[in-house]
């Protein structure tokens, strides 16, 4: 039991448009990068033909259920709710001068439904897809172009939503990009570092021009980063591995350096002589990134270890990023090692980094569901999971952090991002519908819903 949440946090979930929506064509929306990848972030790219199908082309039909779903959400006592707007259904191919109005209005349904039930919405500008169109025509972030296309969509859908929208996140997982570029910046995974990091530049000035956009659109709005929270530890007090386990965090550190201060940190410098990384930073680009987010977001499902020592350094596939395994922690049934503390531990560097507010989007249990004979499911691993880690956040508000909420990641059981299974369930909500796209896609209550219910009716007491 913690006393530590205040009044305000932000208690709810977070979904992600490609992994809910479905309706992959309907109203004039263009294909995704996320389209071209039917089997997930990890399969295949392919080209997409007329009459092929993917399980994310209808995922599970938030486009025509977001009414009944949000009720759910609603009945559980969500505050917020964090969705993204895919970016084709606003410009189909990412470089008209002229928004799509049925996109527009696709989004001002949700958010009046959400309005309704008194749920703030937590928007994302970009997750895990940009319009196919700018890869193919453009070459996606490699290309400067791409910076003025992103900060035209941002602009639009923040005149268009700022009634509605206090709270944005520019680019979900920025820091993944460096693992799978193709979902990241929409360049081919065998893009050179020098390619990378310059595509990467573009979407942090695009960031940075975007929190520019909103603090003139939307002055009462505030606008986050969203990192991979990949926190890793040294496998042994050795000074070598607590040193490369310095340098490999500040992998992804660096992107929330630069999004929070405004400017890229020396080491960096140092690393892209060492690796031979040229990249073209323009003076307008240096003033750009000036414009500095409001407050730091990120997901956290596991941590992970590093070592110098080449025979223990045997990693394992977590949650994007590759880390060797910690030997005092468990593993979910996908071999991501649970570690509730950790989001203690993230929560603390993160605040004595930055001191800017925190806000936890995405957090959960990926894990196979059992149907009981009386239709129950009694998913108390996942009960588990999440209390364990809530507990740590109390903690981390009894620390003197500054946390503005925290999202279950998957509130409603959706396609998993980086296989694109349905078998891998998150949420307090279960969907009928399996890997192979059989079933009704009826919603069914899950233990965890009761639970989770409980936790924000008692403002975390019950925890
Ligand atoms: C995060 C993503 O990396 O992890 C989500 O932002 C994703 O989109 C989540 O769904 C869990 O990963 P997965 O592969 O289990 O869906």
């Amino acid at each position: 039991m913690t006393q530590a949440f205040p009044a305000d946090f932000l208690w709810g979930g977070a979904i992600a448009a490609n992994q809910v929506e479905g309706a992959y064509l309907t109203d004039g929306k263009g294909l995704s990068t996320s389209d071209l990848q039917p089997r997930g972030i990890f399969g295949e790219i392919t080209e997409r033909h007329e009459g092929d199908s993917g399980i994310k082309d209808l995922a599970i039909d938030f486009y025509h259920r977001y009414p009944e779903d949000i009720a759910l959400f609603a009945e559980m006592g969500f505050t917020c709710l964090r969705i993204s707007i895919a970016w084709t259904r606003i410009f189909p191919q990412g470089d008209e001068e002229q928004p799509n109005e049925a996109g527009l209005a696709f989004y001002d349904r949700v958010f009046d439904e959400m309005a309704k039930h008194n749920i703030t919405p937590l928007v994302t500008l970009s997750h895990y897809e940009m319009p196919y169109g700018l890869v193919k025509n453009h070459g996606g972030w490699g290309s400067r172009d791409t910076i003025g296309f992103f900060t035209r969509y941002a602009r639009t859908v923040f005149q268009r939503y700022g009634a509605k929208v206090k709270h944005w996140l520019t680019f979900n997982e920025i820091n993944m990009s460096l693992h799978a570029p193709f979902t990241g910046v929409g360049l081919p995974e065998a893009s050179s570092k020098s390619e990378i990091y310059q595509a990467i530049h573009h979407q942090l000035v695009a960031s940075a021009a975007a929190v520019k956009a909103l603090h003139e659109i939307i002055p009462d709005g505030k606008i986050g980063n969203m990192l991979l929270g990949g926190l890793l530890y040294p496998l042994t007090c050795k000074p070598e591995d607590v040193l490369e386990t310095q340098r490999q965090n500040r992998d992804w550190l660096f992107f929330g350096d630069v999004q929070a201060r405004g400017y890229y940190p020396a080491y960096m410098n140092r690393y892209f002589r060492e690796n031979n990384i040229q990249i073209e930073i323009t003076d307008e680009d240096r003033e750009t990134l000036k414009e500095t987010i409001d407050f730091i977001s990120f997901s956290y499902y596991m941590s992970g270890c590093v070592t110098t020592d080449e025979a223990q350094n045997q990693k394992a596939r977590g949650n994007i990023l590759n880390m060797v395994p910690n030997p005092h922690l468990a593993s979910s049934d996908w071999g991501w090692q649970i570690d509730p503390v950790g989001l203690r531990i993230l929560l603390n560097l993160l605040w004595d980094r930055y001191q800017k507010p925190l806000f936890i989007v995405e957090n959960g249990l990926g894990a196979k569901d059992k149907i009981e004979a009386d239709g129950t499911i009694q998913d108390d691993y996942r009960i588990q999971y999440l209390n364990d880690h809530l507990v740590q956040v109390g903690e981390a508000i009894e620390d003197g952090v500054e946390v503005m909420g925290y999202t279950a990641w998957g509130p409603i059981d959706l396609v998993s991002a980086s296989k694109a299974e349905l078998s891998k369930r998150y949420g307090f909500i279960y969907v009928d519908r399996d890997d192979n796209g059989e079933g009704s896609l009826e919603r069914r209550r899950k233990k965890s819903f009761s639970w989770y219910q409980e936790v924000i009716r008692s403002k975390g007491k019950s925890l």
